[in-house]
């Protein structure tokens, strides 16, 4: 049985004041044992959100794959574990677009995130062209196949299904469509990885809100949400815990 995910993630977005809204998902956290709850956080306040909600497990947004060195700006998964965070999310859509990051960076900052210690959320989803040409599956095997470490385990490792053009946006996928992918995924897992591959969660991510989480939490494959927007406020996110317990 995988365990429900519900993961936020800020991107570039917070502050100190901001973290008061830990309190509210750390109290959600801990009404709702059945779930598992995190919050990736800007670098800057991985410390103080530690700090503040000890309970909670904290994450980073990105890591470098080497371990230290002449790497100007970035930051290894040592530190970000030293600062307080269980995890990291690799190779969001963002990032790779952004920062151009490659299947085999994102496949390497896996591996790092891993022998430091970290659990690894890596993100996969097509672009609309992608889509509209009727490639999203394929796309987005080709993406897992390239980043996805050999030795996972879904100990230590979550993939996170994230069409770009769901990201921020108010479009959803249908139920269906979803269901087609992270059963893809599932499929290519389990022939990579073997029975590994049934154990490791595959979250939805792109405009999940309280009102269509439960929604995609029915799906068969759906073991939990990467949350952008809604994860801002515990007003917007704790809904979204409370339909993974089923509520
Ligand atoms: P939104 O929930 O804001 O669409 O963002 C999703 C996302 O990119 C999470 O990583």
């Amino acid at each position: 049985m995988r365990r429900k995910l519900v993961a936020g993630n800020w991107k570039m977005n917070g502050s100190l004041a901001a973290l008061a809204e830990l309190d509210g998902i750390a109290a959600a956290a801990a009404a709702y044992p059945g779930v598992d709850v995190a919050v990736a956080v800007p670098a800057t306040l991985i410390a103080p959100a530690h700090a503040r909600a000890p309970g909670l497990a904290i994450g980073a947004e990105d890591i470098h794959p080497a371990p230290s060195g002449a790497h100007t700006g970035c930051l290894s998964a040592a530190m970000v574990a030293e600062a307080g965070a269980t995890f990291t999310i690799v190779g969001h859509s963002e990032r790779r677009i952004e920062q151009r990051e490659s299947g085999q960076d994102v496949w390497a900052k896996a591996e790092a995130g891993h022998r430091g210690g970290l659990g690894v959320i890596l993100c996969l989803g097509e672009t609309d062209v992608e889509r509209a040409s009727g490639r999203a599956e394929r796309v987005v095997s080709s993406q897992l196949e390239r980043a996805l470490p050999g030795d996972a385990t879904g100990d230590w490792l979550t993939i996170a299904y994230e069409p770009r053009w769901a990201i921020g946006t108010g479009l959803t996928p249908t139920p269906g469509d979803v269901q087609a992918i992270h059963g893809a995924v599932r499929a290519k897992m389990v022939d990579l990885l073997g029975d590994a591959g049934h154990a490791i969660r595959i979250l939805y991510g792109g405009s999940v809100t309280g009102e269509n989480a439960a929604r995609m939490f029915a799906l068969p494959d759906v073991d939990g949400a990467l949350v952008g927007g809604a994860s801002l406020t515990a007003a917007k996110f704790v809904p979204i815990i409370a339909a993974a317990a089923g509520l």
